[in-house]
């Protein structure tokens, strides 16, 4: 008997020992409020475990991550989007606010379980909406990195790992931020006072008169941000973007790199001097520490696209074993110039797939949707629209809406597939640019195959057009080309690259330009779909994209208990960590007005307050 269950174990081991196991990756956070002065200037930074940027999530393909997060923010909902992953089999886990979960209230804990099924380069950050929405650009954010499994050789080779997020900081808080959006007139935030390098920049303190204690070019919170690299060795550095507002050059001095992936594909390398990323884009280059290693060099990055009045952010290599607090000697090279674009689309256009990771894509698709990208007014308030339809949240996830066919939640209109493209004028400020809103999804066949063309065009400002960085949740799409100007559906789809596009989560729409995406709808669930600039997406420019929903499994019960979606109950209990006298008048945060926003009267003369924003 126990000769045969001593074989019986051997013959286990056997079967299973050559597959490395999967493990569960835990984490426990908590969100929190805390005094912070990562560009010098003090103010109020959202925190995980204590951290801006959070904790980096490291795992291996097909892992299992558990992320309990408590919400210790006093007085805002929460979501977590764990951006890049897809999420098969566990849409609810997607952390999208009024899509995929109600948001998580003060006091709440929240348990998100997800696969990490794919190597690469990912994020999380916030994805509360609703009217303060906008926390990932107060500091709610962190990287995530999935390596290969064991035996797996990748296509290039480096000794070190390391990875930065960039971002752009605001002094003003996103209560006040948020508040100006949605005013007539329109009061918009400007141009972010400084850019950050994991969490790091400098805020030229003298340059406004304030106190030592609010802003103090000293403070080590602030010194800035340096990579400690050996002479002679290999990097990867991931390079990520969370802007909330701005495109970005980066730079090494003396250093060229060599990009090798993007949102988790690997790409046909080629070197750039100059890498443009914009927010929700990810790339993996490989840099060589091989330059004279007596000194550092600089990290520099620079806001391109739009005029640039935000100072350069800056880092450095520190080169071992000189001093890490040792500034380069040397003036920090110039970015390139904001406003050519054309850099910008050639390296669009160079991001191919690697010639032996080509994922083969179906050479024709079965539905092919146009998104025109405007600015607009709806009642004189400002908006960001595609199609003209500027979208809204219901009070009822999505996810839930449809699972429970709950098909009175949302408006059952379908949004519009398209706009009139020979007689749209992309190059000048529209003549009506009045829009509506809606809360209507696109509900695509399952398994189909689907193309979409961003099309840009000039915004309410004469001679103005902005960049997108459109981000897809639940899937990776192939990028079958950019081109400038109007799309011509007759003749660019014969350009298109069905030989080795690369596949990606996020990409840019250019000033004046189109981008053409092509994605199979093969995840069931609810996905967002959006630009990823914070205001953008605040002010409308979005779409919610609906699959197989009758495949999606049990929702848990977890992430209901708002708008008609059931679940725990509705009643707000006061956090268990704040006094119930103070909150006992507190609302339930979430819950009912996202519509309201901009409503009121069109004065006859309203003073167009755009300059250069949003
Ligand atoms: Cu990184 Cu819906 O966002
Ligand atoms: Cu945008």
């Amino acid at each position: 008997m126990f000769l045969k269950l001593l074989a019986l174990c051997l013959f286990a081991f056997l079967i299973y020992a050559p597959i490395a196991e999967a493990r569960i990756r835990r984490y426990k956070w908590e969100v929190k409020y805390e005094y912070k002065s990562p560009d010098c200037y003090k103010k109020l930074v959202t925190t995980i475990n204590g951290k801006s940027p959070g904790p980096t999530i490291l795992a291996q393909e097909g892992d299992t991550v558990i992320v309990e997060v408590t919400n210790k923010l006093l007085l805002e909902n929460l979501a977590i989007h764990w951006h890049g992953i897809r999420q098969i089999g566990t849409p609810w886990s997607d952390g999208t606010e009024g899509v995929t979960q109600c948001p998580v209230l003060p006091g709440d804990t929240f348990k998100y379980e997800f696969k990490v099924d794919r190597a690469g380069t990912y994020l999380y950050h916030a994805h509360a909406h609703a009217h303060y929405g906008m926390q990932r650009e107060s500091g709610l954010y962190g990287s995530i990195r999935v390596s290969v499994p064991d035996n797996f050789t990748e296509p290039f080779a480096y000794d070190y790992d390391r990875s930065i997020i960039l971002t752009d900081w605001y002094h003003k808080s996103t209560y006040e931020q948020a508040t100006g959006l949605s005013s007539n007139p329109f009061v918009w935030v400007g141009e972010p006072q400084s850019l950050l390098i994991q969490g790091k920049g400098r805020f030229n303190c003298s340059s406004a008169s304030l106190t030592a204690d609010t802003c103090n070019t000293s403070n080590p919170e602030c010194s800035p941000y340096a990579i400690t690299v050996i002479p002679g060795k290999t990097y990867r550095l991931r390079v990520a973007s969370l802007t909330a507002l701005s495109a970005l050059s980066f730079q090494l001095e003396g250093h060229n790199m060599t990009v090798v992936e993007a949102d988790g594909h690997y790409v046909e390398p080629f070197v750039v001097k100059n890498l443009f990323i914009y927010s929700g884009e990810t790339y993996s280059v490989i840099i060589k520490a091989d330059q004279d290693p007596s000194r550092n060099y600089w990290m520099t990055t620079d806001v391109v696209g739009r005029p640039p009045t935000t100072t350069q952010g800056l880092g450095f290599l520190n080169y071992y074993p000189n001093h890490p607090r040792r500034s380069p000697p040397t003036v920090p090279p110039t970015g390139p110039i904001w406003n050519d674009t054309a850099p910008r689309l050639a390296q669009s256009l160079a991001i191919r797939a690697h010639h032996d990771f080509i994922v083969t894509l179906p050479t024709t698709s079965d539905r092919a949707i146009v998104f025109l990208n405007t600015q607009n007014r709806i009642n004189g308030y400002v908006h960001w629209s595609v199609n003209n339809v500027s979208f809204t949240l219901p009070h009822t996830p999505y996810l839930i809406a449809l699972k429970k066919k709950l098909h009175h939640v949302f408006s059952q209109t379908p949004p519009p597939e398209g706009y009139d493209l020979v007689n749209y004028d992309i190059y000048n400020v529209s003549k009506n640019p009045n829009a509506t809103t809606s809360n209507a999804i696109y509900r695509l066949g399952f398994n189909t195959t689907v193309d979409i063309i961003l099309q840009n065009a000039n915004t309410m400002t004469v001679n103005n057009s902005e960049t997108h960085p459109w981000h897809l949740h639940g899937h990776d799409f192939w990028v079958l080309g950019y081109g400038e100007g109007q799309f011509d559906k007759n003749k660019d789809p014969k350009n298109y690259n069905l030989v080795n596009p690369i596949m990606k989560n996020t990409v840019p729409l250019h000033p004046y330009g189109w981008t053409a995406l092509r994605f199979k709808a093969d995840n069931p669930g609810a996905w967002l779909f959006h630009c990823h600039i914070e205001a953008h997406f605040y002010l409308g420019m979005g779409v919610v994209f609906e699959e197989g929903i009758d495949k999606v499994g049990e929702l848990p019960s977890s992430i209901m208990g708002c708008g008609r979606a059931g679940g725990p109950p509705v009643l707000y209990s006061p956090p268990s960590h704040i006094g119930k006298h103070v909150m006992g008048a507190a609302p339930r945060v979430y819950g009912g007005e996202y519509v309201s926003l901009n409503k009121g009267p069109v004065p006859p003369s309203a003073p167009n307050p755009i300059t250069h924003g949003p």
